[in-house]
């Protein structure tokens, strides 16, 4: 249980004064309706907005290979039955390849389970789950839908709300049907202008991951707006939405317009009249109840493209952060080792027919391998009929099963070291499709297909002999918008309207500011990889290790109820969940940093570690402490006051006068009640043993 003196780990969540703010002042945007419709418990007429801790229960949720660990976390819950067997969703998609008796007992146990629990269930071959949480209907305009993988937000192209949770979320959701979000800040990126012809949806991602490449949206929602929009195919839509993740966002979602129910109306007719999601019932419902942001919605800041002047891009290499366009990288006559046409990002019919239209009548160049994979094997069928996989098998590619596979670095066709490959998929970092000493390229399908034929990175049309298409200047903008709210005083309401506070749940989160003055502060930092697979530490050991790596002197210089305050990007690296139950160890109460890695964001709560997202106090931190001696620990004699049902940071400097005050999101009682169980999972073995009762 949570008790003040020992276990405490309060805090707070905010986002900032524009979160809370934006209840009192602001409609609410797609993002923040969609979260209404699948947040439970909320107190009566509370909207959620941006900032807020929201229980929630998902449309869906799927798991893919990972199911089994999620079986076994959900099992050592003391779960035996899952709540809702309809949520659900099993895929096998990842190592299909892998035809090892460990993977096939995996494969095996995964099937079982699936059946006991009457869980939808896809088998290895039917396709990468994303896809068919598509094709199936289980993400669905409107709906939320998460999964245990990073590229849920894929789901946002059909106009979802998709987004990753942990293995730890998914055994929840399958223990319970429910699980926790906190509402993130909500970028518009507006796309206008009309897009030339030959640039597809992959070239309008990688150019915003590398022309937006100061994690202008990291950990932000998007949603994705503008004139542009309607004449962009759904497909190219799927693919913006696939990326975001790499451009850092936790999801991207595209309206629900005309052009998508046009294309659910078409999906009709391929699925049958019978389909149990996608059928005419549910298109009537979508077409009379379209959810559209209000016209007075918030955004935290606004990015603005003009498609009109975009060109082919390709990003890399093994990073998207650089973006270049194809006529200045054809330039430098770059050779190609291998070409994939695989992934959830651009293996769907289009884009298989697309790369065929390019190889037509060519033979992949001497030296050059090409993979190809559908996303499914409807998708592969569909292009069998088509003729477009007879194309490209004709012309040489070397066909995979319908699957992940080298996208992940797993199975035929991995990238060998000095290779250079161009992928139309969506990770280039380093290693991750074979070795480390090999430089991978990002595009799309027809730049991919173009630079396999031509055996170097170049256009469709030198293919056809002609010169690559001159590139020009790609016009952009960002504004941020904070400002905007935070001056606008007159529908604020006052500090005084509240939210209300468990027995148990602290009203007061109070102690003295420790700053460490760091950015990208690492797990490993935290909590050293060498204790990390030792399963006999004991908390005291881990509060004596707790920030070693970080400072050898942090034990020294601070005590229980301090409060860390560190710089941005706090918690980035290795997901391991010690890095929150170390800092607990110690009796620290409260993170507060710049910003959070997302994994660190879920692990401390799930754990009964709160945090709090403070950007304004490190500048007043960096400000006070300029020209003094550097500490990497350091005793400020501020001090952070939470008030809980208040929603309110005040921080006082070394003579008790208040510097900041800061609104934050609101900590609903179902949160609450998540830190008094200790966490997640402590909150789902209640719910279980109640249920029991
Ligand atoms: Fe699979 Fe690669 Fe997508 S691993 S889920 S195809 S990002």
């Amino acid at each position: 249980m949570f008790t003040l003196n020992t276990r405490i780990r309060v805090s707070a969540a905010n986002r900032r004064l524009f979160s809370s703010s934006s209840n009192r002042l602001a409609g609410q945007n797609l993002v923040e309706k969609i979260v209404q419709k699948y947040a439970v418990g909320l107190p009566k007429d509370k909207i959620v907005h941006t900032g807020d801790y929201v229980s929630i229960r998902p449309a869906h949720v799927m798991s893919h290979d990972n199911s089994w660990p999620v079986a076994l976390k959900f099992k050592g819950l003391g779960a035996k039955k899952v709540k809702n067997n309809r949520q659900i969703v099993n895929t096998l998609d990842h190592d299909v390849q892998n035809k090892t008796e460990k993977n096939l007992t995996k494969y095996e146990n995964i099937k079982n389970f699936a059946k006991e629990q009457g869980i939808d269930f896809y088998p290895a071959g039917r396709g990468i789950g994303h896809q068919i949480m598509i094709e199936e209907g289980y993400a669905f305009p409107g709906n939320l839908t998460v999964a245990s993988d990073s590229h849920s937000n894929t789901y946002g192209g059909i106009g979802a709300l998709g987004t990753a949770v942990v293995r730890t979320d998914a055994a929840a959701i399958w223990a319970t049907g429910q699980t926790w979000w906190q509402i993130p800040p909500v970028a518009n990126v507006i796309l206008e202008g009309e897009l030339p012809k030959g640039t597809t949806g992959k070239d309008i991602i990688v150019a915003l991951c590398g022309l937006f490449n100061k994690d202008e949206v990291l950990n932000h929602a998007i949603e994705f707006t503008g004139d542009a929009i309607k004449h962009l195919p759904v497909d190219y839509r799927l693919t913006i939405a696939n990326m975001t993740t790499e451009w850092g966002a936790l999801s991207g979602v595209f309206p629900i317009d005309e052009t998508l129910i046009n294309w659910y109306t078409k999906r009709l007719l391929r699925v049958g009249p019978n389909h149990p999601r996608i059928n005419n019932e549910s298109l009537e419902k979508l077409r009379n109840n379209k959810i559209v942001a209000d016209n007075d919605a918030f955004y935290a800041k606004t990015l603005r493209i003009d498609l009109s002047t975009l060109s082919p891009y390709v990003s890399g290499p093994n990073s998207v952060k650089i973006g270049t366009s194809i006529d200045e990288l054809s330039s430098k006559d770059m050779k190609v080792n291998k070409a994939y046409l695989v992934s959830c990002t651009n293996s769907r019919l289009s884009d298989i027919k697309s790369a065929a239209d390019v190889v037509k009548g060519n033979k992949i160049a001497p030296g050059v391998e090409f993979y190809i994979a559908a996303a499914s094997s409807e998708v592969q069928k569909d292009a069998e009929a088509d003729g477009a996989w007879k194309t490209l098998i004709d012309a040489g590619c070397i066909p995979l099963p319908a699957g992940c596979g080298p996208c992940i670095g797993l199975g035929a066709g991995l990238l060998k070291d000095g290779e250079i490959g161009i992928s139309a998929t969506n990770r280039n970092f380093k290693g991750r499709m074979g070795s480390k000493d090999a430089l991978a390229f990002l595009a799309s399908p027809e730049v991919v297909a173009a630079s396999a034929v031509l055996g170097k990175i170049g256009a469709p049309e030198e293919v056809l002999g002609e010169p690559c298409k001159r590139a020009t200047q790609v016009k952009k903008t960002v504004i941020i918008n904070e400002k905007q709210i935070e001056s606008d005083n007159s529908k604020t309401e006052s500090n005084d309207s509240t939210g209300s506070v468990l027995e148990g749940f602290p009203q007061l989160i109070e102690g003295e500011i420790i700053f460490c003055d760091a950015d990208n502060v690492n797990t490993d930092g935290i909590y050293p990889g060498k204790y990390t697979y030792q399963d006999d530490v004991s908390r005291e050991k881990m509060a004596e290790v707790c920030m070693e790596n970080y400072d050898a002197d942090f034990g020294k210089k601070t005590h229980a109820g301090d409060i860390i305050v560190s710089g941005f990007n706090f918690g980035t690296g290795s997901s391991r969940e010690q890095a929150a139950t170390a800092i607990l160890a110690r009796d620290i109460k409260l993170v507060a940093a710049g910003s959070f890695s997302n994994i660190f964001g879920r692990n401390s709560i799930n754990n009964a570690l709160l945090t709090l997202e403070l950007p304004e106090l490190i500048k007043l931190l960096r400000n006070r402490f300029e020209g003094s001696e550097k500490e990497l620990t350091r005793r400020t004699g501020w001090n952070l006051k939470w008030d809980i049902p208040k929603a309110l940071v005040t921080i006082t400097n070394e003579e008790g006068n208040v510097i900041l005050t800061n609104k934050v999101g609101e900590l609903g009682t179902n949160l609450q009640d998540i830190i008094i169980e200790g966490g997640l999972e402590g909150w789902v073995r209640a719910q279980i043993k109640k249920e029991g009762a």
